[in-house]
């Protein structure tokens, strides 16, 4: 049981490149935290420097309120798993757990306890006795996973353990991570650069980009609310539709632009978005918020758009479209749609739009 705090954790490689700069973060007692983000925005540097395998440049790094930048990863009671399983190659799966309470002062019968307990719990009793290289990848992490959870440490870090899985796999695993973390209790630090396993796994999530954070919220309320156009087209699948038009006043009040598209801006947004009036502005709506004809009463039509590719998956129908310049996804029910190069009526649910300013990305009028 602990508490995880970082305060302007910084890390600075030899040669002055900054791989993360300055994160704040409070890790609830139990509480497991997503960072996500793509490739080399500082997940892992990050997640190393809380294991004590990486020094910290700048802030500071508390268990419990008590600080910890100087202790070896050995006394910080944390026990990581990697995307490579590790696991000693000569000795049995009980002896690589065994291995992982060698610095315990636990009774012999207390240790075989342990071991059979975690190993009934991950269901991995019949594989005890079998060497590394005698099972299969999944059974490998599992094993890793139960290396990790035998020793019951305060907190648990997890580095993209399951991307060496196959994607049915993966899933299966996720969902049993999940589940241990929970009747554990573990605070744990997950690392991925999969935005569903972030929304699926997390508590909560810290969007990373370019080793800054971007946003730390709940999975939904990254997904309502993005505070920018990273994070707004990072989180979510397919990815949000960006549009990049104007703001306008017309007779009826303020319209948003966009190629052949014009949609109303209620007036209190229009408010909001007053110092947008008249210049460029970035729109963002979401994939389930654009419809196909007949539109519903909420859609306003946006005009001009070509069928480009209709992915049908089943229980949804990804159908992706262009206009000059423009190019808008719509998750839909599956139904009978028009073909690749054919006009399609495409229309906005624009209470769903989002804002972004042009220039810096931020969301705004919310
Ligand atoms: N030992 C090192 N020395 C110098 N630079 C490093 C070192 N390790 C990582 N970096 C750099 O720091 C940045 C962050 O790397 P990090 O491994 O934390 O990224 P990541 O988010 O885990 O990416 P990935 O998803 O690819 O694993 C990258 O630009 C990387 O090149
Ligand atoms: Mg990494």
């Amino acid at each position: 049981m602990a508490r995880l705090t970082l305060e302007g954790v910084r890390k600075v490689y030899e040669g002055g490149a900054v791989a993360v700069h300055g994160v704040d973060l409070e890790v609830a007692d139990g509480e497991l935290v997503v960072l996500v983000g793509p490739s080399g925005c500082g997940k892992s540097t990050t997640l190393r420097m809380i294991a004590g395998l990486e020094s910290i440049t700048a802030g500071r790094l508390l268990i419990d309120g008590v600080q910890v930048n100087d202790l070896p990863p050995a006394k910080r009671d944390i026990a990581m798993v990697f995307q490579t399983y590790a696991l000693y190659p000569h000795m049995t799966v009980r002896d690589n757990m065994r291995f992982a309470l060698r610095i315990r002062n636990m009774s012999a019968a207390d240790v075989d306890r342990r071991i059979t307990d975690t190993a009934q719990m991950l269901d991995i009793v019949p594989l005890l006795d079998r060497l590394p290289r005698q099972l299969s990848g999944g059974q490998r992490q599992r094993v890793a996973i139960g290396r990790a959870i035998v020793r019951q440490p305060k907190v648990f870090l997890f580095d993209e353990p399951l991307s060496n899985l196959d994607a049915k796999l993966r899933v299966a695993t996720r969902r049993e991570i999940s589940r241990l973390q929970r009747r554990l209790g573990v605070t744990s630090v997950y690392v991925t650069h999969d935005q569903t396993e972030a929304m699926t796994m997390g508590d909560r999530i810290v969007v990373m980009n370019a080793g800054k954070v971007q946003q730390i919220d709940t999975p939904i309320a990254l997904y309502e609310r993005p505070r920018n156009l990273f994070v707004a087209t990072f989180i979510g699948s397919p990815p949000m539709n960006v549009l990049r038009g104007t703001l306008e006043r017309a007779a009826s009040g303020v319209v948003f632009r966009a190629g052949k598209a014009t949609l109303p801006v209620d007036d209190d947004r229009a408010r909001k978005l007053a110092m947008y009036v008249g210049g460029p502005i970035v729109a963002g709506v979401r994939p389930e918020h654009v419809h196909v004809a007949p539109r519903p009463a909420t859609a306003r039509e946006v005009g001009g758009f070509v069928v480009d590719v209709v992915e049908p998956l089943g229980s949804e129908t990804l159908l992706h479209a262009r206009a000059e310049g423009q190019e808008l996804t719509a998750s839909l029910a599956p139904q009978p749609l028009p073909r690749p190069g054919e006009p399609v009526e495409l229309s906005i649910d624009v209470g769903h739009l989002l804002f972004f300013d042009q220039a810096t990305g931020e969301a705004v009028g919310a």
